[in-house]
């Protein structure tokens, strides 16, 4: 496969789709609403607050992402926040979802919500920064399904000092970059099953703040940064979200990494206590909205993907159903191509986790 050159970056406006989505169709955007877009984009809090997310949705007109009846999709930190505002929709929407959380009685009570909303979802209990954890959990479902139509990464959490985990990493980089690449890669075959499956990961615009820097992702207890630690990891997940798209899209495995905005969430309450925009803040369902819009096939019909199918493109970075730029501070751009990138970020992975170093694609 060829190889995403920084030099062939598009600029965020022309990474824009032709069309908004609406039912899983393209539609062109008006030209007041790419101008509002444009105009909400370039503030920030504009962008990322619940006004951005209002004002593009009734801009665009948005619908609802489309159906996923007969769909199964898999849904980690689904116990809380976002990830469980992900699973309501995909029930609501018709798929199963597979309802992942630390905590046995809240990720029932999220399962529970799907199936009194009519909906089908079994609850699992995983740990994803825990290997043993997450390969016990591919077992499992292994042994219900041979396929899996959707994987929505959204487990995460922004700790105020250094902690390690069972397997002996750094939490931050055990919870967002070593453990959806095991995940993934033990799930990988029943995407590929699929035909026409995809991977979203529920990244956070904190990543603008760092730059892709291997040797600085896991951070030492010395001065440990806990939000440094977390921009640094969520611009890996951004790395390796491009890097899935590049082994896996020709094999129908779409790829998506998005970032929700500033959402009214129990994680956000404890990661950033002193960060209160009171009704500035998003809704954890407005949050979820796109990762649910792209990981339903929404992003597929539009000229942007369908073009470039079989291209590993996958670049961009989503945000309220649109690709956005991934680098707002120049200090932030990479100095290798992106595959490169791509690449020592798996090898990195597949070292630390014992998994998917044989995969020399
Ligand atoms: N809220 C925001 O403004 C915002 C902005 C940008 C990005 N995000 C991202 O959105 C995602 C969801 O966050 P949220 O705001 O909805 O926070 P949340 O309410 O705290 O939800 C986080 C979820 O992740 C789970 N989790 C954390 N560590 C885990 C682990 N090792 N294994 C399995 N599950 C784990 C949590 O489980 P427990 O309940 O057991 O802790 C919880 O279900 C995170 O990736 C976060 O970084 C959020």
């Amino acid at each position: 496969m060829g190889s995403v050159r920084e030099g062939q970056y598009k600029s965020p406006r022309a990474l824009l789709p032709t069309g908004t989505s609406r039912g899983g169709r393209a539609h062109p955007p008006t030209p007041l609403a790419r101008a509002l877009d444009a105009l909400l984009e370039a503030t920030v809090v504009g962008s990322f607050s619940r006004v951005g997310y209002l004002a593009r949705r009734a801009a665009e007109g948005w619908d609802d992402p489309p159906r996923a009846d007969g769909k199964v999709v898999v849904v980690t930190g689904a116990s809380s926040g976002i990830g469980g505002a992900v699973a309501l929709a995909l029930g609501r929407l018709g798929a199963e979802v597979w309802v992942l959380g630390r905590d046995a009685g809240r990720t029932e009570g999220v399962a529970e919500a799907v199936r009194s909303g009519g909906g089908r979802a079994e609850a699992s209990v995983v740990d994803v920064a825990d290997g043993s954890s997450a390969e016990a959990f591919a077992e499992r479902y292994r042994a219900v399904h041979d396929r899996l139509d959707g994987l929505v990464h959204c487990a995460g959490a922004l700790l105020g000092g250094y902690e390690v985990s069972g397997d002996g990493f750094e939490m931050t980089v055990a919870t967002h970059v070593l453990g959806p690449y095991r995940l993934t890669w033990h799930l990988a075959p029943l995407l590929e099953s699929t035909g026409a499956a995809a991977i979203v990961t529920v990244s956070s615009g904190g990543m603008y703040t760092e730059r892709f820097d291997i040797g600085r992702l896991e951070m030492g207890p010395e001065r440990y940064d806990g939000v440094r630690a977390y921009a640094r990891a969520k611009r890996a997940q951004v790395v390796l979200a491009h890097e899935w798209w590049r082994r896996w899209s020709s094999r129908g495995v779409a790829s998506y990494a998005m970032h929700p905005g500033w959402v009214d969430t129990p994680g956000l309450a404890s990661g950033l206590p002193f960060f209160r925009l009171g009704p500035l803040l998003r809704r954890p369902e407005e949050g979820a909205d796109t990762a649910v819009w792209l990981v339903t096939g929404a992003a597929r019909s539009l000229d942007l993907v369908e073009g470039a199918a079989l291209a590993p493109t996958g670049d961009g970075f989503w945000h309220d159903r649109h690709p956005r730029g991934e680098y707002y501070l120049p200090w932030t751009r990479p100095k290798v191509e992106l595959d490169v990138q791509g690449r020592k970020l798996w090898d990195w992975c597949a070292t630390r986790t014992g998994v998917g170093s044989d995969d020399d694609q």
